[in-house]
């Protein structure tokens, strides 16, 4: 068996095609143009990329961004301060804390210092609570994109064993908190693995779908799986100028019934829920 290619690439595509039409639309009705402010500190690459890739990404589908790149001196109380003022712009919708922030900047502070309403990334324990509760205000970018490509993939969710590697806040946690939920796309028995698990391999062997967001370059071997499991790669590891996730793609492909590339699965899956997000924001400040 070759397992079907879930092309985030393209569903990403569809969706921001959808946006652009609906911040048109948004835009006629309200003369508002949703606005994400991005915070980017230092000079970190990947980081560089990303926030590249977010400002573009508004600028494709109608919605404003600026970036405010700080330098890596910046204090915590600049942070803050810099925060604190995004926070009060009626003009900005969305706020984005690119991370990872220098060692010197207490992260939890300056993510729980964003306001819960422009909380774009969804990490406020405000926003983080709506979500566990079954009511959320915004849903956490990746896993978001994860669910909406295990929708498109056609995958049943419901009642599957679903495993999860990687407990970290932005993925593995909240991503096996929105597959237990009910509902559409949910209702899963959700299995959390992370470095401290015991029979990691036997727990991933009885996954109807696995999720791996470890950040471990070709961990998942496909003597790890069961025949027929969708496999959904959320990781990105730079081996030897190559990007590769945490599944050993050209093997498992032979035994999955469905996989996602890396890259082209869930990054692009990413952005496109962070812009949905920014539109969110800007129809909750209209609405106030
Ligand atoms: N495609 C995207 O848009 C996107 C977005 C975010 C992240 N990512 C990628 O996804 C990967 C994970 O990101 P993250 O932010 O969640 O990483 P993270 O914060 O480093 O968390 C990694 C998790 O994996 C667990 N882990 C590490 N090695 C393990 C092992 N050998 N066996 C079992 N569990 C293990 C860790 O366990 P402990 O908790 O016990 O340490 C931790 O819970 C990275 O490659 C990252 O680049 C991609």
């Amino acid at each position: 068996m070759t397992a079907r290619l879930i092309d985030g690439k393209a569903i990403a595509a569809r969706i921001r095609e959808q946006l652009a039409g609906e911040v048109a639309e948004f835009h006629q009705s309200t003369q508002i143009v949703p606005k994400l402010a991005a915070v980017l500190v230092g000079a970190d690459p990947a980081s560089q990329v990303y926030v590249r890739n977010k400002e573009q990404a508004c600028a494709k589908i109608g919605m404003a961004s600026d970036v405010h790149r700080l330098p890596e001196s910046t204090t915590q109380a600049e942070l803050l301060d810099l925060v604190g003022q995004l926070n009060a712009d009626p003009l900005v919708h969305g706020i984005l804390v690119q991370l990872p922030l220098p060692k010197h900047i207490h992260e939890t502070t300056i993510l729980d210092s964003v306001t819960p309403l422009k909380d774009v990334d969804c990490f406020h324990p405000e926003n983080v609570g709506l979500m566990v509760q079954g009511r959320p205000r915004f849903l956490p970018c990746t896993p978001h994109g994860v669910q909406v490509l295990l929708a498109e993939s056609g995958a049943e969710v419901d009642g599957a064993h679903v495993v999860v590697l990687g407990r970290s806040e932005i993925v593995g946690k909240p991503v096996a908190m929105m597959l237990v939920q009910k509902g559409e796309t949910a209702n899963a028995t959700v299995t959390i693995c992370h470095s401290r698990t015991k029979n990691l391999a036997e727990i991933v062997r009885s996954a109807d779908i696995l999720i791996a967001a470890i950040g471990k370059a070709e961990f998942v071997t496909p003597d790890m799986l069961k025949p027929g499991v969708v496999v959904i790669d959320v990781g990105i590891n730079r081996v030897n100028d190559r990007l590769v996730g945490d599944v050993q793609f050209e093997g498992v492909r032979e035994i999955a019934s469905a996989i996602t590339p890396v890259p082209g699965g869930v990054g692009p899956m990413t952005i496109a829920m962070l812009l949905k997000n920014t539109l969110t924001a800007a129809r909750i400040a209209a609405a106030n």
